[in-house]
């Protein structure tokens, strides 16, 4: 009988993960001549009845360009569910899995990280547009939503030149400021606000005025969703966190969005200049992956197979350079990537 591999995919979709699939379920089948479980709606389909289903050449046929997830996903966190870990260990036993491949960010990781601790055979893939996974030079997803929010700046930029308008885009980020460095850089954002740099309101207004007063008399501001700003309407010192909902999440995440709004208006208040927002929400989330990110997702999935193989349980594959190289799951799920300094240096040379 041959050996039997589950794969699930877990936490916020995004692009590329199709790509993983299909990578892991091709090498599995023709090389290893093992079965592939697809495991349904991340950690759920091991705790729940009837969330698995077998995957074969067929089912990965066409789906490499398709953004999304065809295992589906959810925010499920097994220590939060009662006997959760028991139930997973005996449900793995069950199905008759030797190992399971995990493709998820820093929640679902973080579980595959526990989980290994408690002898389940596991490798681990990151995947996050948010690209603040630590250990990886980049995550599959991160491309796509780049390259979305870009052009989406490149819009925005000709409708506030015609206005002379600020426009604040606000993108995704929850504790870091990839996306916005990166898209607010290639967009040509005049000012780009992120959660691992909070500025006071004063230097964001101050920049916009010096840019008008050359001239230039429309200005486009990049905000990640994190980033923390002060307001008059509190404690001039205390930064706030703009939320949807304070509800949390089973892995203690409440829903972030709004900061651009609250930032458009502090900026017309403060400079007089009419300021617009737009939120880009889950549009950087959705459609088809980068050719960057198809390529990231089959190299990744091709080497968490080989790693399955090589019974190297308790990695995780990770980008270093242009070599896919396996790093222990403990340590990528240490802490958060933050965006590095000097790139930070590079946004702050078009600021203003
Ligand atoms: O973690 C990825 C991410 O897209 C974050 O940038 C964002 O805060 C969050 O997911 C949104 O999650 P949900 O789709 O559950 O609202």
């Amino acid at each position: 009988m041959s050996e039997k591999i589950g794969i699930l995919t877990g936490g916020g979709d995004c692009p590329g993960l199709n790509a993983v699939i299909r990578a892991v379920v091709r090498k599995s089948i023709l090389y290893y001549n093992y079965q592939v479980l697809g495991i349904l709606q991340g950690w759920r389909g091991l705790l729940e009845y009837g969330l698995t289903e077998e995957l074969n050449l067929d089912k990965v046929s066409g789906i490499i360009h398709r953004g999304g997830t065809i295992l589906k996903t959810s925010r499920t966190n097994p220590f939060k569910v009662k006997d959760g870990v028991k139930r997973i260990l005996e449900k793995k036993k069950s199905l008759g899995l030797s190992a399971i491949i995990v493709v998820g960010g820093e929640d679902t990781l973080g579980v595959a990280t526990k989980l290994f601790e408690e002898g389940v055979e596991i490798v681990g893939v990151p995947k996050t547009i948010d690209n603040d996974i630590w250990g990886t030079d980049y995550t599959f997803g991160f491309d796509t939503a780049v390259n979305i929010a870009m052009d989406a700046i490149d819009r925005v930029h000709t409708t506030a030149e015609s206005h002379n308008r600020v426009m604040v885009v606000e993108v995704m980020g929850r504790h870091t400021g990839w996306i916005a460095i990166e898209a607010g850089i290639a967009g040509g954002a005049d000012f780009i606000l992120i959660p691992e740099k909070p500025v006071d309101l004063d230097k964001v207004c101050d920049a916009i005025c010096k840019r008008h007063a050359r001239g230039r008399d429309f200005s486009v501001v990049v905000v990640a969703e994190g980033a923390k700003i002060a307001t008059e309407e509190v404690d001039q010192k205390e930064e706030v966190l703009v939320v949807q909902d304070e509800k949390k999440d089973a892995f203690g995440h409440v829903r972030l969005g709004g900061i651009g709004k609250l930032l458009a208006s502090e900026i017309e208040k403060r400079t007089g200049f009419e300021t617009r927002f737009v939120i880009l929400g889950h549009i950087q989330r959705g459609g088809s992956p980068t050719a960057f990110d198809r390529m990231l997702g089959t190299r990744f999935g091709i080497s968490a197979v080989d790693l399955v193989h090589r019974k190297e349980f308790g990695k995780m594959v990770s980008l270093r350079g242009n070599k896919i190289v396996a790093i222990d799951l403990k340590e990528a799920t240490s802490k958060a990537k933050r965006i590095d300094e000097e790139l930070y240096e590079i946004a702050e040379v078009f600021f203003g």
